[in-house]
């Protein structure tokens, strides 16, 4: 059976750490969607990884790691990825497949990502700039290129005649660019890549399933940055939801057991778009200084603010989430209070759902306020240890949300991890 790990909230959860202590439990973790605007965070034996493409499976032994159809691959950053990985005498070779319907970021779909979000001006999403819209573009377009692709004899062919669309492209954006500058990287990775296991990996995983194999479907990005249902059109562009994982795996879904939703207990996000609960303010700075929220992949600051119970109800419901997972409850140790939304005012209308457009109107987020902790939480391992008000705080919020909280993550080590 397949279960799914996936974030509720903006990206940025702590998802690469809770698949690193859930991967002893399977025997294969498989991306199934986004690309290397991801940035899973790794941390153990005293090092820290970051992960863009590669499942966070790969570091222990045992387990087959799969890019998924649903991802959509750099050539120059997976090779980057694999290198530094490969450095630490993990045997990249052996543990990594690759579909090959998966979709190839192209040098050119970096830099019509970049064109287009500087056209947009003010109104700009706040991409990572990784090609990512541009290449699920081509995808739904039919013209884009896949994995697969690249072993073929008409690769070069292909190649040209979809550069030649994009230039067309970037010339309309009136973008200067110097296309010399990144083909010979790109190129060279491509090389690299062909010699890794390529694989039509819908049949490769369904049969790993028929044996008995147990498969993690690993996420990225967050469910309110899903191209249907997140703050559209501040969202990236695939399906960040469990539903993604069937489509970009090509698993059905009553394979699907289990789904960990991980959210961490305040909220960040990345680039623009409606934030209900933003604090900036003092509290806001606080928060981003004591949880290090700074992008693992671009490095920019994150907007921060307190835990929002609409967004995650609607992300449960979205989900179907059986198993919940918090993380970053000690960065709350040393506030006084902690707020928490449980509704929006809307026009003084008090509402638990999502509106249309977050943007529209004066959304007023109506908090709760629960007294602060204290302590240093990363020592305790068990539910029971925690500070009486934290366990205060962590019941309310299962009450609000009608499912339980099976995990709870008080620091970035593997070892740092309460189990329920
Ligand atoms: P894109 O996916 O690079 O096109 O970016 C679209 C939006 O999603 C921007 O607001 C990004 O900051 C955000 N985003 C993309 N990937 C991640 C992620 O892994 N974590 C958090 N935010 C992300």
């Amino acid at each position: 059976m397949v279960d799914v790990v996936l974030g509720l909230q903006w990206g940025d959860e702590g998802k690469g750490k809770i698949v690193d202590v859930l991967t002893p439990r399977y025997d294969v973790v498989a991306r199934f969607q986004g690309g290397p605007n991801a940035g899973h965070s790794l941390e153990f034996g005293g090092n820290k990884y970051v992960l863009n493409t590669i499942p966070s499976g790969i570091f222990h032994e045992h387990c087959i790691n799969v890019i998924g159809n649903g991802v959509v691959i750099d050539p120059v950053s997976l090779k980057k990825e694999i290198d530094k990985a490969s450095a630490t005498g993990v045997n990249i070779k052996k543990s990594l497949y690759i579909s090959e319907k998966a979709h190839v970021i192209l040098p050119t779909h970096r830099l019509v990502d970049a064109a287009s979000e500087a056209h947009k001006g003010d109104h700009k999403v706040g991409s990572t700039l990784r090609g990512i819209s541009p290449t699920y573009q081509d995808k739904i377009g039919r013209s884009g290129m896949r994995i697969g692709d690249l072993l073929s004899s008409d690769f070069t062919q292909k190649y040209q005649s979809t550069v030649a669309i994009h230039k067309k492209l970037l010339d309309s954006f009136n973008y200067e660019y110097n296309l010399a500058d990144h083909e010979p990287a790109f190129f060279e990775a491509v090389e690299f890549i062909k010699q890794f296991k390529i694989i039509n990996s819908e049949y490769f995983i369904n049969d790993l399933i028929f044996k008995g194999k147990k498969v993690l479907a690993e996420g990225a990005q967050g469910t309110l940055l899903d191209i249907d249902f997140g703050s559209y059109p501040f969202v990236t562009s695939s399906n960040t939801i469990t539903g993604g994982a069937c489509s970009g795996l090509g698993i059905a879904p009553q394979k699907i057991e289990k789904v960990y939703g991980i959210f961490k207990a305040y909220c960040t996000r990345v680039g623009n778009g409606p934030f209900p609960t933003e604090q900036e303010n003092e509290t806001g700075e606080k928060l981003r200084a004591l949880g290090h929220e700074f992008g693992a992949t671009t490095g920019r600051p994150r907007r921060t603010g307190w835990l929002d119970l609409p967004t995650l109800r609607y992300a449960i419901m979205l989900n179907g989430v059986t198993d919940l997972i918090c993380t970053k409850s000690d960065v709350l140790c040393g506030f006084e209070e902690v707020l928490v939304c449980d509704e929006y005012k809307i026009n003084s209308t008090l509402t638990k759902e999502i509106p249309f457009n977050m943007l529209d109107g004066i959304l007023e987020p109506q908090y709760k306020t629960f007294k602060g902790w204290a302590g240093n939480l990363s020592v305790m391992r068990k539910y029971l240890e925690l500070p009486e008000t934290f366990r205060q705080y962590m019941d309310f919020v299962e009450r609000e949300i009608g499912v339980p909280v099976n995990v709870i993550s008080v620091g970035p080590d593997r070892e740092e991890t309460i189990l329920r």
